[in-house]
């Protein structure tokens, strides 16, 4: 399993992305391009991205019935990311059909990673508005097992509870994981933060780091930084 750092190109649309990959002339960072580029900019961002030599994680959290997302799948195959993801909510049999859709004629496909409870919900909305029960840890662990009979890669989740979903999934279960800051910087709008050493040490295989990175005075040292912390 390759570590890596993808940054989050949280931006409102094409110039200001390329103006900011521009800036890395030595390196080719993964990036991850999120519902609000994508909506603005369409699949020509991800064409451009991709040719300018980037490995992609398309971050636009799929959810609807399973021979929709299959189709929308091969679509978003087709372009050629290297990561995409989905609700694990929408069951076991849209993400296999997911799994499906997403696979090319020559048996490739990009890592497909599920979304188990966004950290926006916390238990109250859950028991209250979406009648469930279980803690967010239990949500947490049970649609990672989901996602693994399924036959996804991996999950988003919390740097710090990547220990946790390897010791219950594997080791191979894939870990991707937001909230990472530098001990020095601020944490935002993020809670349960950690910095690159210590997500390393966890066990986390892929961080998503975005504002430590692209709100940098020098975003090129910030994101080597985190390459040496987490990566080296
Ligand atoms: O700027 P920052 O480093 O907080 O960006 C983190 C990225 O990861 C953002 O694109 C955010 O939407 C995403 N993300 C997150 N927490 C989640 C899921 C996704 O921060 N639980």
């Amino acid at each position: 399993m390759g570590k890596d750092v993808i940054i989050a190109c949280d931006f409102a649309g094409e110039e200001e992305t390329l103006g900011f990959l521009e800036r890395f002339t030595e390196e080719k960072p993964f990036v991850k391009i999120g519902m609000e580029l994508f909506y603005a900019a369409g699949p020509d961002i991800v064409r451009k991205i991709k040719a300018r030599g980037h490995k992609i994680f398309l971050d636009l959290k799929l959810h609807d019935i399973p021979n929709t997302v299959k189709k929308a799948m091969a679509v978003l195959s087709r372009l050629d990311v290297d990561m995409c993801n989905l609700h694990a909510a929408g069951t076991i049999a849209m993400m296999e059909a997911a799994l499906e859709g997403l696979t090319r004629p020559d048996g490739t496909r990009p890592l497909l990673i599920a979304v188990t409870q966004l950290t926006s919900t916390d238990e109250e909305r859950m028991r209250n508005e979406l009648l469930i029960n279980a803690t967010v840890e239990e949500t947490v662990l049970h649609y990672a097992e989901n996602a693994k009979k399924a036959g996804l890669d991996g999950i988003v989740c919390s740097p710090l509870e990547a220990g946790s979903v390897k010791a219950r999934l594997g080791r191979d279960f894939v870990t991707v994981t937001p909230g990472v800051r530098f001990a020095d910087s601020a944490k935002d709008d993020q809670a349960r933060i950690t910095t690159p050493e210590k997500a390393k040490e966890i066990g986390s295989d892929y961080i998503v780091v975005g504002r430590p990175i692209t709100q940098a005075e020098d975003p090129v040292a910030a994101y080597r930084r985190c390459v040496k912390g987490f990566c080296g």
